[in-house]
């Protein structure tokens, strides 16, 4: 296979949010881009967003006006699909349907060369079952960047099933050159982030189902006992309770509905009355000009009972995508710190805390609510009795 380097030629099919911002690290990087979107409306709506941006970041003296308009010089904005013809390297970003997806790649075989790598930002579907709708499934991996893709520094690499060995690691060194983080991570549900951080949400929503607590008070906990940028639901209405339920459910249902991932009938009302977030003016919080943030409640014990037991069931996902060769342990913790921007890794979260302290607090409870959401990895369970911890220093 021929190296991925600054000579190669980047496909991108999808101009939306992400496709968008793929094509610009990768003309800010060097290569030519062809970026292909179904709708002519998306695409000039993309050109005109990535002229607007670049003349923004000329303003501020990011960059100078000719290097601006050299890189947007290099994103070639194209309404047919075969002009990606010889491009080495094709990152699909289009709508997250499995079907539309398939048809994609099926089309887009026909179209490459051999040595093509195809890759595929989905955030939820199986990487093997997009492979699938190919002959040759070993070109084809999984390039999960995070939303905007030119500052998230994070890029789970994942291999399908058939991926070869030779084609992750030019995606890896690719992204490296791209000044990316990358994580490699096996295609299993969520991949690293979307199901490390599952607990995030649900067990703020259980805590508010439970009535232990509000939105703000638990939101409260989490930024001030735990240093969070955002809490769970301030979270949650920035990404919109519509997608974050279906991220929710779409790892609940592919793993065979296990409780750990269970979808919360709080935010599933929530978005029946089109409270999304803040981009329909109201979620978890009332986003209109005179609206009034509720107070917290700021006793600090109820503050560190509930963070303790939402970062418990964290540590504890973490743990078990470690148990499950997920990822590898510094892999987890860049995936988190550099994904989702949490204060510290979980798994070193663990040590510092001490893993038996984690556990007790699980088997809690497990034991007050005998439901099999709260049973603790096996690995934390050995680790404790073994004292055993993450890291070494
Ligand atoms: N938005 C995020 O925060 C985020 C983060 C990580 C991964 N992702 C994943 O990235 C992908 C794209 O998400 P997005 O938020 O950019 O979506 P988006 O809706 O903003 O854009 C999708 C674009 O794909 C186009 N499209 C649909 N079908 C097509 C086809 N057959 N051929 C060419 N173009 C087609 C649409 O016209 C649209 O412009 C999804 O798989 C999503 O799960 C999204």
């Amino acid at each position: 296979m021929k190296e991925l380097n600054i000579n190669t030629k980047v496909g991108i099919v999808g101009s939306g949010t992400m496709g968008m911002g793929i094509a610009q690290v990768a003309a800010t990087f060097g290569h030519n881009v062809f970026l292909y979107d179904i709708n002519k409306d998306a695409l000039e709506n993309a050109k005109q967003k990535l002229i607007n941006l670049f003349n923004r970041l000329v303003q501020k003296n990011k960059f100078t006006g000719d290097e601006a308009g050299s890189i947007l010089n290099k994103i070639n904005f194209v309404n047919d699909l075969n002009r990606l013809n010889e491009c080495g390297f094709i990152v699909e970003a289009v709508t997250e349907n499995l079907e539309v997806k398939q048809r994609l790649f099926t089309s887009l075989e026909k179209i490459v060369q051999t040595e093509t790598v195809l890759a595929t930002n989905t955030s939820s579907l199986s990487i093997t079952s997009i492979a699938s709708s190919c002959k040759d499934y070993s070109r084809i991996i999984g390039t999960h960047f995070f939303n905007p893709p030119p500052l998230m520094p994070l890029v789970e690499v994942v291999p399908g099933l058939l991926t070869s060995e030779e084609i992750t690691g030019a995606v890896i060194k690719l992204m490296n050159d791209w000044k990316k983080i990358p994580v490699i991570a096996k295609d299993t549900p969520g991949f690293i982030v979307n199901r490390v951080a599952r607990p995030f949400y649900g067990e703020a929503l259980r805590i508010l189902e439970e009535g232990i607590a509000d939105a703000a008070t638990i939101d409260r906990a989490m930024k001030v006992v735990g240093k969070f940028k955002l809490g769970p639901f301030e979270l949650m209405d920035l990404i919109g309770n519509d997608v974050n339920y279906k991220v929710t459910e779409t790892v609940f249902e592919q793993f065979y509905f296990d409780p750990r991932y269970k979808p919360s009938i709080t935010q599933k009302r929530m978005i029946e009355a089109n409270l999304l977030g803040r981009k329909t003016g109201r979620g978890f919080y009332d986003y209109s000009e005179n609206a009034v943030h509720p107070e917290p409640n700021k006793d600090e014990n109820l503050a560190i009972e509930i963070f303790f037991r939402i970062l418990s069931m964290l540590i504890n996902e973490a743990a078990d995508a470690v148990f499950m060769n997920i990822a590898a342990v510094e892999e987890i913790d860049l995936a988190m710190t550099k994904g989702v921007n949490y204060p510290k890794g979980l798994l070193r979260w663990a040590d510092e805390i001490g893993i038996e302290k984690v556990v007790k607090r699980l088997n809690l409870l497990n034991e007050v609510y005998g439901e099999d959401r709260y049973r603790v990895s096996p690995l934390l369970k050995r680790m404790a009795k073994q004292k055993q911890k993450f890291y070494n220093s």
